[in-house]
Order: C-alpha cells, then structure tokens, then sequence
C-alpha cells in the first residue's frame, strides 16, 4: 500500500531578530506532528522557513545601516541554528527571497489578475508595519495598534486591491462544509462571525518602498507581504518532486495569524483555483511570569535561555505537556523546572535507570507484557489527531506511574523475576517510541539502550533479547 502523505507547515517567521519562545513553540509543534507522522510509517513533508520582504524587515535592516538582503542574510542562520538546537527535523527551510518563491508569487499574482479579481485603487487607512496589517478605525484603540500600542501610520496610496469581499460566501460555506478546517473550534467559531459582518477587498500592493515582489502587471507596485508570504506553502511543493504534497494536511499557526490563513488565504486559492488545506490550527500564546513577552521589558525568552535551563528535551516536553495547545499558557523557568525534575527525571529517568540496572544484573525472559494492557494506545493516537498533545502526555506518564507502581509491588530486585524485569523493559519500550515526537534525542537513547527501533508498528511487538546495561542518567535534577 501507498504510504500516506502528510505536509505539515509552521508559520514562516519575520528575521527582524533573535527566534524567541513564540518562534520555538509553534516549530516545535510541527516537528512533534512531523515526528509523529514517520513513526507511524506516513511520507512527511515539514516546512518552515522566513518570511522576508515588507516594509517591517526593510526598517529594521536601515535601523542596522545595512542592505535589506545584506541584514536578512545575517539573520536567517540564527534561525535555522535554533532549529538545529531545538532538534527541529524539517525538510526544507523556504526564505520568500528564494527564487523558486519569487516566480510562483509572480505566477499567482498573474493568474488572480486575469481573473479579474486584482484592480487598481487608491488604499486610504490605517498600517500597522508592526504587524504588517490594515485597520480600521474601529480597530484601534485610542488611535494605536491595538497588538503593539503604538501610533498607527495613516496611508494614501495607489495601490491594487484583491477581490475578498467576493469570497464571503464560499468561505462560510467552507467552514460550513469543512468542521475542521480551522481549529480549535473556538477560533473556527470567531471568524465564522468575523466573515459574516462582511468583508473588504484587501489592498494587495504597497508604493512607498521596493523591499517585495513586483506585481507582474505593474512593477511599480510591490506585493503586500501577506500575500507574498502566504503563497510560500504552496511554492514549496512546486519544484523538486514534492508536489504529491500539496494540498497541506494543516498549517500550525498563532492565533494572532488566524485571519490571515482561514480568510485571506484560502480567498486566495479559491480565486487562482488551487485546492485548499484540509486544516488550520491556531494555538495559544505565551506570557513570561505572566507578562506578555516583550522585548523592551526584557521578557523574551530566546531560544538559548529557553534550552539552557534544563536542556532541549525537558524544554520541549515542557511547552506541550504544561498547556493544551489550543490555550494561552504562562512561562516561568520554575515550572519548567518542576516538570524537569519531577516527570521527566523522578518518573521516567528513574524507571529506565532501575530497570536497566536490574536487567544488566539479573537478565530477562521473553513472556508476554499483561503491563501494555494498562496503555490505552488507540487512545493517544486519537489525542495526536486532535492536537491533544498536553493529553497524550497524560496518558503516557499515567503509564510510566503503572510501571513504577509495579516495579515497587513485584520487588524484582528480591526475587530477580527475570519476566517482570523483561515485562518492564517491553513496556519502555512502548514508552520511548510514544514519547519520541516530544523528546527525540531522549528516546533515541533509550531505543539504542534496549535494543529496539523507533516505530509505532513495534509497539506491540515483543522486544528482542539483547544486552542491556545501566543507563546512564537521563535527566539531572537540578
Ligand atoms: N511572518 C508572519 C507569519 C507569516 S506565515 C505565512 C509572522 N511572523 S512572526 O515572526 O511575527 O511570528 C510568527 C509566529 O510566532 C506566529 O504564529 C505567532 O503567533 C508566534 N508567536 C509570537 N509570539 C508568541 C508568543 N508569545 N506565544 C506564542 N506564539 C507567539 O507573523
């Protein structure tokens, strides 16, 4: 049988600095569902990359006295070295300067032109360059941003305008038809009455600088960033045999983006007659000690601070396991901390390390695991599909506590029951492939240990005899 495509996307970030906790969170997320996805034998497509052009980027480069490309090509190997840091398996990392990009944006931008759903206007308005965003005067609040409180930039400018208010019914129609076609149910809830109070068309070009993708039909104008950037989903499944990808299984995104992919984004497809991603999910946002992040307050979080408290893995488990992902959660280095020592070194750490220990010195017996029947696996599988990673750790830890509990109640070092010892060692087995998505380079290592492949498949399989020695430890307290 033909094995499954799976395209997962995070969002592509904007290289006007360091990566960050929100950068990580949803990076991370795509690698947990791309890590996922392989074990359980899928073709995986995960794609990431940064999101270069607007005037945002060219602000920040001037502010540096460098070239715009100059400053993005200096910034782009912070990104992808936090990638490499957090264990992030991507397949490819997409920039929009990227020529095979380029050419796609120009080819859409075209084909949407000659449908006739690209006009001239002239855009009078609010911009943020924060956000890379339009707003009306009900947006704002006391005339600022309502996301970055600062005075918000009026513009007069020709400019070319895309028909979205054309698309208000289909789009109610796909979310209508399509339930899951933005998750969580909540956000799907807030822009179904989002589009449903009406839609204007989008000012899809920008005069007042050159930093983008001329339109193909005017190279006067430059492309407004968001439809440029959007498109980077697409354009990297158009080259190099990845087509089969399209159309993505889902997009993980904040929810501060939420409009930008479940309206604009999908208007976009339907009008150059692309077929649409199956789903959208918007996760939460993180504050820092209850804070919102901010960099002028010194509550950013980096990717280095982030690992250096307790290392990628604890870190990790941390984001997913503290917080449902469809929910805001608060960062704190205690909580992190708390879970390093008590879950990942008290429960798992521990297990491993008394039960290699007991097999190096005792040996094992192959029989049949009676402990793998208190793990629910149909279960977590069902918690992976439904973005219910906080749950799925749940179980898994529910079930590193039964085996502790058995380890403490059958006594092995007493009796050196060497088929309680192998039922223990098959059970982490289970654990070390479940757990891998979220703590890889943990699970490799106790994959090699106890001599067995990372794949869901050998879940059930009984473990091979082989020897086995102590561990070495997993997790330091700290
Ligand atoms: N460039 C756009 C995305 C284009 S996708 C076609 C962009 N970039 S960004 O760098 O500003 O932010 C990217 C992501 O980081 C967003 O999904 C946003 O939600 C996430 N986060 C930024 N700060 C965050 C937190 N404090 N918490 C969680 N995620 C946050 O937007």
């Amino acid at each position: 049988m033909a094995r499954k495509k799976f395209y997962v996307t995070s969002p592509i970030y904007y290289p006007n600095d360091i990566p960050h906790i929100g950068h990580a969170y949803t990076t991370i997320a795509a690698d947990v569902l791309a890590r996922w996805n392989k074990i359980k034998g899928n073709n995986v497509f995960f794609l990431t990359g940064t999101d270069e052009h607007g005037k945002k980027i060219e602000n920040a480069a001037k502010k540096q006295n460098k070239k715009t490309k100059e400053f993005v090509d200096s910034l782009v190997p912070k990104f992808e070295d936090a990638w490499k840091k957090l264990n992030i398996d991507y397949d490819r990392f997409i920039r929009t300067t990227d020529s095979d990009h380029k050419k796609i944006v120009k080819k859409i931008l075209q084909k949407v032109y000659d449908k006739g759903d690209i006009y001239p206007g002239k855009y009078e308005g609010f911009y943020c360059t924060g956000c890379e965003a339009y707003y009306t005067e009900r947006d704002l609040e006391d005339g600022c941003c309502p996301i970055h409180k600062t005075k918000i930039e009026k513009l007069k400018e020709e400019s070319y305008f895309f028909k979205l208010s054309k698309y208000q019914k289909k789009l109610l129609e796909l979310y209508r038809k399509n339930q899951n076609f933005i998750l969580p149910e909540s956000r799907a809830r807030e822009i179904v009455n989002f589009v449903k109070e009406g839609l204007r068309d989008l000012s899809i070009s920008r005069t007042n600088f050159d930093w983008g993708i001329s339109l193909p039909f005017d190279s006067k104008h430059v492309a407004y960033v968001w439809f440029d950037a959007l498109l980077n989903y697409y354009s990297a499944t158009k080259e190099g045999g990845k087509q089969k990808f399209w159309p993505a299984d889902v997009h993980l995104i904040g929810r501060d983006i939420l409009r930008f992919h479940a309206v604009i984004w999908p208007a976009m497809l339907m009008s150059a007659g692309i077929e649409l991603p199956k789903s959208i999910f918007a996760h939460g946002w993180w504050t820092f000690d209850k804070e919102k992040i901010s960099k002028s307050r010194g509550r950013v979080v980096n990717v280095d601070e982030l690992i250096s408290i307790a290392g990628v893995d604890s870190a990790r488990y941390f984001l997913f396991r503290a917080t449902p992902f469809g929910q805001d959660g608060d960062f704190s280095e205690k909580a992190l901390v708390e879970r390093h020592n008590n879950e990942l070194a008290d429960k798992l750490g521990n297990l491993v390390s008394r039960v290699s220990a007991l097999v190096e010195k005792n040996g094992i017996v192959k029989c049949q695991n009676k402990l793998l029947k208190k793990l629910n696996i149909k279960k977590i599988e069902k918690l992976f599909e439904d973005y219910e990673f906080d749950k799925a750790l749940n179980e898994i830890f529910a079930f590193i506590d039964v085996c502790n509990e058995y380890i403490q109640a059958k006594k092995p070092w007493e009796t050196k029951d060497k088929k309680v010892l192998y039922e223990l060692a098959d059970s982490i087995k289970a654990i070390g492939i479940l757990l891998y998505p979220f703590i890889p380079s943990t699970s490799e290592k106790i994959a090699k240990q106890f001599g067995f492949k990372i794949d869901f498949k050998e879940i059930k399989k009984l473990l091979k005899i082989k020897k086995i020695k102590k561990s070495e430890i997993l997790f330091k307290k700290i």
